[in-house]
């Protein structure tokens, strides 16, 4: 009898007819997708029903969308098909989510391979190789530029994988019971987040959990005094607090809060002040991962020896925890019955791959040259019509602008104007207030932009007009 190595899964995996099936879900998503190249209004005989719909399901779950979207499960690339038959131009990519747009092949050939998979879900007792393989991708990535991550656990959610990191630095550093985080920054919704979260409008009804305090973000118009401010404001916690804090929390370009990059001289200064007082580095790139010059936003501002703990998600489709080997938990601490779909790891594994073999990374890949694009693009904009917009603001694959005062109801007016214009933007901060866009920067090409740019021309044009009448 021959040794039989080859596991029953590859075989079905290459069986001819699957590559055959594949080949022709591919080819005829393909053929479909290209009747949507460009923005439409709505199908008038779809509109009564979607918006019953829309109405049925904001009562069901509490509260109606922010935008009236509910997809036909169906696009091309940043152009995605609404069940009123509407195609927007996606731009903001479900905050970060949509990295590939809506139906790419890169996605569908995930959705196939998971589809002849054994399982839904991974997590606890049952995984499967692929969380493996993500996972250590997920760590070679991040240990290319000297940084020397051992660990990475799969979540579900940047609040979990944010969860995680916080009870990692609190085990470690006990009895240390408190965080210091910056102002106007987002982590997550979870009673814990909600607490570093600095909203209080999130928080209404909530118990204290644990005790945050706040140091000042970087503000690039005084880099050198923002950094003193910030510094000796931390130096002074510390002192008020000895042995109380057990991380230094700090998202590196501020996404909620406005999209501000921070810098790396700043953010070397408070990690050397952490350190000499055994405080744990973790930076939250949930929103940032993938989207800078480096797949890691720490790496783009070389903290690579730096941070000990890192979480990520959005892009990434499954979201995950990385940290060191000092930061090790004790066995109990995190353990999850979903680490993950099949299929969300498929994609992320597919996706992540597929950013760094494509050039999406470097002082030149597709990221900043994207950014460099789109920001030219709303420039035009901005000087066609003066006084509408400032900025704009961000970083590679997170663009924002603020429109005309900064105040909140002029970036609510923009972005629902955008949307019902064809384009998907959302807002972002609060003084000023800004709206943004996360493209999809595994898709999105110039020709993308330009159009994105002659929507935003038009609804600012509009809105300057009404407010010069
Ligand atoms: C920086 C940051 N951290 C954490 C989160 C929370 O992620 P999730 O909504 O997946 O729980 C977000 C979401 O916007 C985020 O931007």
């Amino acid at each position: 009898m021959t040794k039989q190595t080859q596991l029953l899964a590859d075989k079905l995996k290459q069986d001819p007819r699957l590559a055959e099936a594949k080949r022709l879900i591919l080819e005829t998503v393909a053929e479909h997708q290209e009747t949507i190249q460009s923005v439409r209004p709505a199908n008038p005989d779809l509109v009564q029903s979607y918006e019953e719909m829309l109405e049925k399901f904001g009562t069901l779950r509490n509260g109606t969308l922010f935008f009236p979207y509910l997809s036909s499960g169906f696009g091309n690339g940043p152009f995605v098909e609404l069940a009123d038959g509407s195609v927007k131009l996606d731009m903001i990519t479900g905050i970060g989510v949509h990295g590939y747009g809506h139906s790419h092949p890169l996605l569908v050939e995930a959705a196939i391979d998971t589809a002849v998979s054994d399982t839904v879900m991974q997590g606890n007792l049952q995984q499967n190789p692929e969380s493996y393989r993500l996972t250590d991708l997920l760590v070679k990535t991040a240990n290319e530029s000297g940084a020397d991550f051992k660990h990475c656990f799969l979540t579900t959610s940047g609040a979990m994988a944010n969860e995680n990191s916080l009870k990692i630095a609190f085990q470690k550093n006990h009895p240390a019971n408190r965080v210091i985080a910056f102002s106007h920054c987002f982590a997550g919704r979870t009673l814990a987040l909600a607490q570093v979260t600095d909203k209080a409008a999130y928080r209404v009804g909530l118990p204290d959990t644990i005790a945050v305090d706040y140091l000042p973000f970087f503000d690039h118009k005084d880099p050198q005094r923002s950094t003193e401010v910030a510094v000796n404001h931390l130096k002074y916690l510390v002192k008020r607090h000895p042995g109380k804090y057990a991380a230094l929390w700090m998202e590196l370009i501020q996404g909620e809060g406005g999209y501000y990059p921070g810098d790396k001289a700043f953010f070397e200064a408070l990690i050397t002040v952490a350190k000499e007082n055994n405080i744990c580095v973790i930076a939250d790139e949930v929103q940032t991962f993938c989207r800078t010059t480096r797949p890691y936003a720490f790496q783009h501002f070389e903290l690579d020896k730096l941070v000990d703990v890192v979480t990520i998600g959005k892009i990434s489709q499954v979201c995950a925890t990385l940290f060191t080997d000092e930061y090790k938990f004790k066995p109990g601490l995190i353990s999850q019955t979903f680490t993950g779909s099949t299929m969300a790891i498929n994609a992320a594994n597919a996706i992540v791959g597929d950013l760094i073999e494509q050039g999406n990374f470097g002082p030149n890949g597709r990221n900043q040259q994207l950014h460099d694009y789109f920001v030219a693009g709303i420039k035009a904009v901005g000087q066609k019509y003066p006084g509408t917009i400032a900025g704009p603001h961000g970083m590679g694959g997170m663009v924002a602008l603020t429109p005309f005062d900064g105040k909140p109801e002029d970036s609510k007016e923009l972005a629902c104007r955008l949307f019902d214009a064809g384009l998907m933007s959302f807002m972002a901060g609060g003084s000023p207030a800004r709206v943004r866009f996360l493209m999809p920067i595994g898709c999105v090409t110039n020709d993308h932009l330009d159009q994105a740019c002659q929507i935003l021309e038009r609804v600012i044009g509009e809105m300057a007009a009404e407010r010069n009448a």
